[in-house]
């Protein structure tokens, strides 16, 4: 089973995982987490390049780059995985490319970017995705200590239409689930639990 994770920065992807991983581990199943761009050898190496405030990319490289590291970790990783019966969770996948790349640097058209993550994604979907909203307000206010990478630098217009970007993917893929990131920890995580246990 492959359970995806998006939202935008401090949404409490990172902490939900966590959370669901223990939960499910104590429940018998093998559990394994990656985050993209990573989780390779390749993707870790251009996942320094894509974070890095120093090094300029053009947004169609960039596009491309988020693509090679996603399609060696499907390869290399996740499809032994899932032919394992394990539980992938993963935190961010090609939905992320889609609001970021797509909708916030509208770097090509969309059905262009369908076709790069259909083909990066080694045609794999998650069965289902969890997508923890979350204004740009509430946003700023839990990232405000932290350093900006390169993608975090991007201005407020880009961060609303990530956000337009997500909102309309959950519109559309009936694998999306959207639960109000500004929501406690604890009922974040309950709502998580209470959703996989239809699966
Ligand atoms: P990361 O530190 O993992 O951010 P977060 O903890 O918010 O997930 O950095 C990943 C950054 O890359 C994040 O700003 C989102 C961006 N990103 C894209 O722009 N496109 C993509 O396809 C993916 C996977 C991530």
């Amino acid at each position: 089973m492959l359970i995806t994770f998006e939202g935008i920065d401090g949404s409490g992807k990172s902490t939900q995982i966590a959370l669901l991983k223990e939960s499910l581990v104590e429940s018998g199943k093998k559990v394994k987490v990656f985050r993209e761009p990573g989780g390779t050898g390749i993707s870790e190496l251009i996942r320094g390049m894509l974070l890095n405030p120093e090094i300029k990319i053009d947004p169609v490289t960039e596009l491309l780059l988020f693509s090679s590291a996603r399609s060696q970790l499907i390869a290399e990783k996740i499809k032994p995985l899932l032919e394992q019966n394990a539980v992938v969770i993963l935190d961010r996948f090609y939905d992320s490319t889609t609001a970021y790349q797509g909708y916030g640097r509208k770097s090509i058209p969309l059905d262009q970017v369908h076709q790069i993550n259909e083909v990066a994604s080694h045609g794999l979907e998650p069965d289902i995705t969890f997508y923890l909203r979350l204004s740009l307000e509430e946003s700023a206010k839990r990232t405000i200590h932290m350093q900006k990478d390169r993608m975090e630098q991007a201005g407020i217009e880009f961060f609303e239409r990530v956000i337009q970007g997500f909102d309309t993917l959950a519109e559309q893929k009936k694998r999306f689930v959207v639960i109000d990131g500004s929501d406690t920890t604890e009922k974040v995580h309950q709502q998580i639990v209470d959703k996989l246990k239809g699966f």
